[in-house]
């Protein structure tokens, strides 16, 4: 539905120039739930204002629903209101001066043709049911909570019907409880009408629960794409590892590696001995990477002496209870290794433990 190729933006300013997207590439297809996920600056919005028409790339292809929007090679470009596109800004921008209808109404009023008084009404009452806000029409916009507020934009978005919605970080001015509900809501609302959908967060908990697909980018460029269960349990770099959930990172120099492509071992030397770990990466003996492991995978055992494959002692360092787990630090020789644990477990400053780092768990990077 959605297709990028290749696609580079720069902005030019008088202090210069900054290239923000730097040759991305995607497919969405139809109906589908999509997620740009990544730091601030990375290039987020400036990806999707430019599907939306609001920004000239320098080069590349964007095409929507078969239809090509913007071509370099081809000279095409469509602009933003034949794009036929529902999009909820940043700071999602509701009219203060008009009321809860009004704002509804407003894209449809300046659509051409112009559809009569009955359809608006008709239409604006689709869509603010599918909010949830059917009975405030009257109501300044104002006067709306803040989660109202965004899912007015989100009506004001869909009335239209688009075929594409875009949606930049529509939850960031929620507070968390309402940021939960919101999540739901928007997820239920785009599957009932079936629009594929282009969201942008920065937040991973939004892109994990929400996404049919997200692609995580970093500097301007899409780093991995996949399903979320995928990006989360295999993630192919450091970088990801790291804004995906939290990971422990040991450094070390691969000594061997066993079995085939797609399912390879590694026997890693870090500074806190010999780990076997999983190798989804290519990569060779003698080589430098970084093995990976998140607190929820490493096991907390009573050291009762001797060796074995993947378990080193350490000394329990610091010991926070945070409600629904324990997050504790147990040091390994210089290393410092982060842990979740069950609230019933029992652990306390300075007990000498052994910890367990399962071989399916670890994985080892390329740095
Ligand atoms: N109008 C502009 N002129 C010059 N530089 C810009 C402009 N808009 C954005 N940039 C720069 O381009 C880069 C990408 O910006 P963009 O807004 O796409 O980031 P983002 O990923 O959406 O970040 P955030 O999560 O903070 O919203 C940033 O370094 C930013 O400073
Ligand atoms: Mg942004």
């Amino acid at each position: 539905m959605i297709e990028i190729r290749n696609l580079c933006m720069t902005y030019r300013t008088a202090h210069g120039e900054h290239q923000a997207v730097k040759g991305v590439s995607l497919d969405i297809r139809q109906g589908q739930f999509y997620t740009l996920l990544g730091p601030s600056g990375c290039g987020k919005t400036t990806m999707l204002r430019c599907v939306a028409g609001l920004e000239r790339p320098d080069s590349g292809e964007i095409s929507i629903g078969g239809e090509i929007v913007y071509s370099s090679e081809k000279g095409i470009w469509v602009p933003p209101h034949n794009r036929n596109i529902g999009m909820v800004f940043q700071s999602y921008a509701i009219w203060p001066h008009m009321t809860v209808f009004e704002n509804v109404a407003f894209p449809l009023r300046h659509k051409k043709p112009k559809p009569g008084r009955a359809e608006i009404k008709e239409r604006v009452g689709k869509a603010l049911a599918l909010v949830h806000l059917a009975g405030l029409e009257d109501r300044p916009a104002p006067y709306l909570s803040g989660g109202q507020q965004q899912r007015l934009a989100l009506a004001r978005a869909l009335v239209s019907e688009p075929r594409v919605l875009l949606l930049d970080e529509p939850l960031s001015n929620l507070d968390a409880k309402l940021r939960e509900e919101m999540r739901f809501e928007i997820r239920q609302v785009v599957e009932r009408l079936g629009v594929t959908t282009l969201f942008v967060t920065h937040e991973q908990i939004e892109a994990l629960t929400m996404s049919d697909v997200m692609a995580v980018m970093n500097d301007g460029k899409i780093v991995q794409e996949g399903a979320p269960a995928e990006i989360y349990s295999k993630p192919t770099g450091a970088f990801v590892a790291d804004f995906i959930g939290r990971s422990n990172f040991l450094t070390g120099k691969v000594s061997s590696v066993a079995g085939s492509n797609g399912s390879s071992t590694a026997m890693v030397e870090t500074k806190i001995g010999t780990m076997h770990c999983r190798l989804d990466v290519s990569a060779a003996a003698g080589e430098d990477v970084t093995v990976a492991i998140r607190p929820e995978n490493v096991a907390l055992m009573v050291d009762q002496g001797g060796a074995a494959l993947n378990q080193f002692a350490g000394t329990v360092d610091t010991v926070v209870y945070v409600g629904n787990l324990i997050d504790c630090v147990v040091t390994v020789g210089a290393e410092r290794v982060r842990l979740q644990l069950q609230p019933s477990a029992a652990v306390a400053r300075g007990a000498q433990v052994r910890l367990n780092f399962p071989v399916e768990h670890c994985l080892a990077l390329k740095q």
